[in-house]
């Protein structure tokens, strides 16, 4: 069975078997993988596969650095003949069997199968447990599987404790809880609502589907959110709010946003759909404004498959969005509707999903924090690259961990990189591009969003998912250190 590992991999992971263990760690950090492949000096034979785990048995027992790697204790190998069927590879994984070398006629490794949903590295995956399963199947058992069920109720008192407010709302999606959010401040046909031009489009078309016009303005290089200092002259006499947005987990400029807000009067809806648990200046996102909103996709910070939030601290605001929620109608009269209302509702499947993902929030964050911490190590003596925002008043979330490929200093352009990165593997994805270029917005629009523009030309997202294990992100860096 060919499977296509080219030999380049196969003799960065190669080693002799006169190396000392301090020789073949090296080798082994090259590759990303783990583990090395032990080959005779003169014949290349394969002799073993050596772990990352084996080394360290070995030096906890007391083996040296200098030791020879002979002679550490490590399982027998398992290896199969290069033309083994897919049914036979897999016959021969097991729990510590993670990698069958396949040989040549002459014993040599000629390709490598591995049993490792890590062969490609995701920018975001969704990082599911015990809990969620439990919890939807107990929906499953009950029948409650609607938007009727205990789930919801726990799950938005779960999200308003964790977000520091009073009201929290679930909704169908982030884009339902951006449109209730609007409608709930009475905007609609004849309003203006200033939006950053570099957000994901369902930013601007919440506020398109309430009738009024979204007015697009550019971005801060500082945090790659709206720039406040652009806000002011985007204001007319039509305007009524401001929606910033967390772009990438990474808090806007609040202070000065709400400053400014304040002088004009405007609401403050914040689009916290990629910053769960982001702080600014110590307070939770979502939590700043008048209404905070949050997506659950499934690529998200969590998830419930689709799913959105409203959060508030205004009881009127809450009560309102309730209504709208679910088909404006009257919580004191059943089937009695005195608005029109929508079919917003989140259901308690995926609510129990959301239990489920709250309950380990903090340790998914934890991850996307280290995860962020080791591509800033690593990409830190790389000329070229700019990395995610990071200011010291804030706590980015990191959602996905994206840089900025300057080209002429890193001598790939973005689009080189990308497909050298997707042959390895390496999954990317490009920046937004700026909602004012989009063919629905474009119409009218004046392209002068410099820095958008810029951001959105360079900008790349790396593999960032929670469950991504450090060395697969060593792994990244080592293909940009190798460049
Ligand atoms: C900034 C931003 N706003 C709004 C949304 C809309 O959320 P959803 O996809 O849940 O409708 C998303 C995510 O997809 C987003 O990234």
């Amino acid at each position: 069975m060919q499977l296509n590992h080219n030999k380049q991999l196969i003799n960065l992971i190669s080693v002799s078997i006169t190396s000392t263990i301090r020789q073949v760690m090296q080798t082994i950090d090259k590759g990303g993988l783990g583990f090395a492949l032990l080959i005779e000096n003169e014949t290349e034979k394969f002799v073993g596969v050596v772990t990352d785990g084996d080394i360290r048995r070995a030096l906890l027992q007391g083996y040296g650095l200098e030791s020879n790697i002979s002679t550490i204790p490590r399982p027998e190998s398992k290896t199969g003949h290069i033309t083994i069927s897919s049914e036979q590879i897999t016959s021969l994984f097991s729990e510590p069997v993670r990698v069958i070398p396949l040989l040549d006629d002459d014993g040599k490794v000629a390709d490598l199968a591995l049993f490792d949903k890590r062969v490609r590295l995701p920018v975001a995956e969704p990082s599911l447990g015990e809990k969620e399963l439990s919890y939807v199947t107990e929906c499953v058992l009950t029948g409650w599987v609607s938007s009727a069920g205990k789930f919801v109720t726990r799950f938005e008192e779960m999200f308003a404790e964790f977000c520091n407010t009073k009201y929290a709302i679930a909704t169908s999606n982030g884009t339902t809880a951006l449109h209730l959010a609007l409608l709930a401040l009475d905007i609609g046909v004849g309003d203006e609502v200033i939006v950053p031009t570099l957000s994901f489009i369902a930013t601007a078309n919440a506020v398109t589907y309430t009738g009024a016009k979204p007015v697009f303005v550019d971005s801060e290089w500082e945090t790659w959110n709206i720039d406040p200092n652009l806000i002011e002259q985007a204001i007319t006499p039509k305007t009524k709010a401001i929606i910033p947005v967390h772009l990438y987990g990474h808090p806007a400029n609040m202070d000065l946003i709400l400053d400014i807000s304040k002088r004009h009067n405007l609401a403050v809806i914040e689009d916290a759909a990629e910053a769960h648990g982001a702080k600014y200046k110590g307070q939770p996102v979502g939590g700043i404004g008048e209404i905070g909103v949050f997506s659950f996709y499934g690529n998200k910070i969590i998830t419930t498959g689709e799913g959105g939030m409203v959060v508030t601290n205004d009881s009127e605001i809450a009560k309102k969005i309730r209504i709208l929620r679910g088909h404006g109608m009257s919580p004191e009269r059943r089937y009695w509707h005195p608005v029109l209302g929508y079919n917003y509702r989140m259901t308690n499947l995926q609510a129990a999903l959301g239990v489920g993902q709250m309950e380990r929030i903090d340790e998914i964050i934890e991850a996307k924090l280290r995860i962020a911490e080791r591509y800033e190590k690593g990409f830190s003596s790389i000329k070229g690259l700019n990395l995610a925002p990071r200011q010291p008043w804030a706590k980015s979330v990191f959602w996905l961990y994206s840089i900025l490929v300057n080209e002429d200093e890193f001598g790939l352009s973005r689009g080189q990189l990308v497909t050298i990165l997707q042959e390895k593997g390496i999954e990317t994805r490009p920046l937004f591009i700026p909602i004012h270029q989009q063919p629905v917005y474009h119409q009218n629009v004046q392209d002068n969003y410099p820095v958008a523009n810029q951001l959105g030309k360079i900008g790349l997202s790396l593999p960032s998912a929670a469950s991504l294990q450090l060395e697969d992100i060593n792994k990244v860096i080592n293909c940009f250190q190798n460049f």
